[in-house]
């Protein structure tokens, strides 16, 4: 295949390339890709089912030894190619199979978007409710039927649901169709510090409810003795810094791609890492205070948002408007986080298939809603979607005897595949890539701006990334396959 070579693109006129226009356009941009579901959503119920204070200080570790090396290696192999996540291999290792690793990451932003539309989609759905004041009137437990009410598509509304993913994928590819400058950074520009405003005014209502000090010391007081007796606790960090950061599938190659050259990557690296981690923790700081003042069991799971919250803004002093405002956030969250998956797409659809912007985003926009769909419909009653498509079950070793566990859906499918193996593995390749395959002098030539800037760390950026964070990209991914639940069983652990 030749289109190596200079690439006949759709682009008008010289060569330029469409690309953030402003320092604060690309923080916010790659931010608001990084600050999403994962961080609003999943992290506060991972970190409550992992114990709270020490399974953040062990995530921290890995945000910083493992993401932020990751994160510049993506971006400097973008920048320097000038290219999608799978043309950028092609034009820094021409004739190598290098490039599939950009497939990998091609195939993993269709799965995850797929996935992430139809949580998004749940959001709309609370919004409206806060909206309309909802909650005011539940009374207890209502909030679970409610949420498994709408999953399920109860009382033949099996299509609720999937409208409402629907609606978000149509908002997701609007906001794509601008392009990068009138799309992707104007939006972002103005949601994310929108979402950092609001989230601030949640954790101010959440500290000073009554009985909130519980919740502050289960974010802040590290109890070690549960990470040390749950060891899988310290690889579910890792899992957890390499999705929340949008690592692994490209993202940060193609939005490195739109970075100008004069940009410092490192510091835009560290800003981006740290923006991340603190949305993280004020949503934690947000979420766990009202859990705790109101009595509800920090380790609930993945409904812990979707069930709990509605029923504590429900008990709140101007609880609907908080309602309206933390729901509202999370849909913006998931929308600047939505928008940078798609766009992995379109970015290689336009250059690598010569699709102009408009076409790439409704091929790759309707093929991911479609998916979608049946992700959503999954959880439905309807049986063709919830067990014919691949119908599987996962069988765990509890007290000595196997024991049937669930059986996966169509949405766990896409979840694991992506989540598990194709963002371990593709993150994996990626920093071997850049500290093993590049020659170093390139990648010090990219990362200084061609000696322009100082890179006094650029040492510790090589041992984290020939070394440290390779090793614990492969025990995450090991840990995902469950290769370490077997080897711990086998060493009698379990
Ligand atoms: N980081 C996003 C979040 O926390 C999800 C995401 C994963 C986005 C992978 C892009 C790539 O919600």
């Amino acid at each position: 295949m030749s289109e190596n070579s200079n690439k006949p693109t759709m682009d008008k006129g010289a060569a330029v390339r469409d690309g953030f226009s402003s320092k604060f356009g690309i923080i916010a941009a790659a931010a608001g890709s990084a600050i999403g579901l994962g961080n609003i959503w999943k992290f506060p119920y991972i970190t409550g089912q992992n114990g709270g204070a020490a399974f953040i200080i062990i995530y921290l570790i890995c945000i910083a030894l493992i993401g932020a090396p990751v994160m510049l290696s993506e971006f400097l192999i973008g920048r320097r190619a000038q290219r999608n996540a799978v043309g950028s291999f092609k034009k820094l290792a021409p004739g190598t199979p290098w490039f599939l690793t950009g497939w990998m990451g091609i195939a993993a932003a269709f799965m995850i978007l797929s996935f992430y539309g139809v949580v998004a989609g749940w959001t709309i759905h609370y919004v409206i409710l806060s909206v309309t004041n909802a909650f005011s009137s539940w009374v207890e437990g209502e909030s679970v039927e409610v949420f498994v009410g709408l999953i399920s598509g109860a009382d033949g509304k099996w299509w609720l649901p999937v409208l409402y993913q629907v609606l978000f994928m149509i908002l997701t590819s609007a906001i794509v169709l601008g392009g990068v400058k009138d799309g992707i950074e104007k939006y972002s520009k103005i949601l994310m510090p929108l979402l950092l405003v609001l989230i601030i005014a949640l954790d101010i209502r959440a500290i000073t409810l009554p009985g909130a000090g519980a919740g502050v010391e289960f974010l802040f007081k590290p109890d070690f003795s549960k990470i040390i007796n749950n060891p899988a606790s310290v690889l579910d960090a890792l899992g957890h810094a390499f999705f929340s950061l949008s690592l692994g599938m490209g993202t940060m190659i193609t939005y490195g791609s739109y970075i100008g050259k004069k940009e410092n990557l490192g510091v835009t690296s560290i800003q981006v890492t740290i923006a991340d981690t603190v949305i993280a923790l004020l949503a934690g700081l947000a979420i766990f205070p009202a859990v705790f003042a109101y009595g509800i069991d920090p380790a609930g799971g993945p409904g812990l948002v979707f069930m709990t919250l509605p029923a504590v803004f429900a008990q709140m002093p101007l609880g609907a408007l908080f309602a309206v405002m933390f729901f509202g956030l999370l849909t913006v969250a998931a929308l600047t986080s939505s928008v940078s998956i798609l766009e992995v797409v379109v970015a290689y659809f336009k250059e690598e298939l010569n699709m102009t912007r408009t076409k790439a985003t409704i091929i790759a926009g309707s093929v991911i809603t479609a998916f979608g769909a049946v992700c959503s419909l999954s959880y439905s009653d309807i049986s063709f979607f919830n067990k014919a498509i691949f119908p599987t079950f996962e069988f765990v070793l509890e007290d000595g005897t196997w024991t049937f566990l669930q059986q996966h859906n169509f949405f766990d499918w896409f979840d694991k595949i992506s989540a598990n193996f194709l963002l371990p593995l593709g993150g994996l390749f990626i920093i071997i890539f850049v500290a093993w395959k590049m020659k170093k002098e390139d990648v010090k030539d990219e990362v200084s701006n061609s000696g322009a800037l100082k890179v006094g760390y650029f040492v510790v950026f090589e041992v984290l990334a020939k070394y440290v964070a390779p090793i614990g990209i492969i025990l995450v991914f090991l840990h995902s396959i469950g290769v370490l639940r077997l080897i711990s069983w086998a060493l009698g652990n379990k």
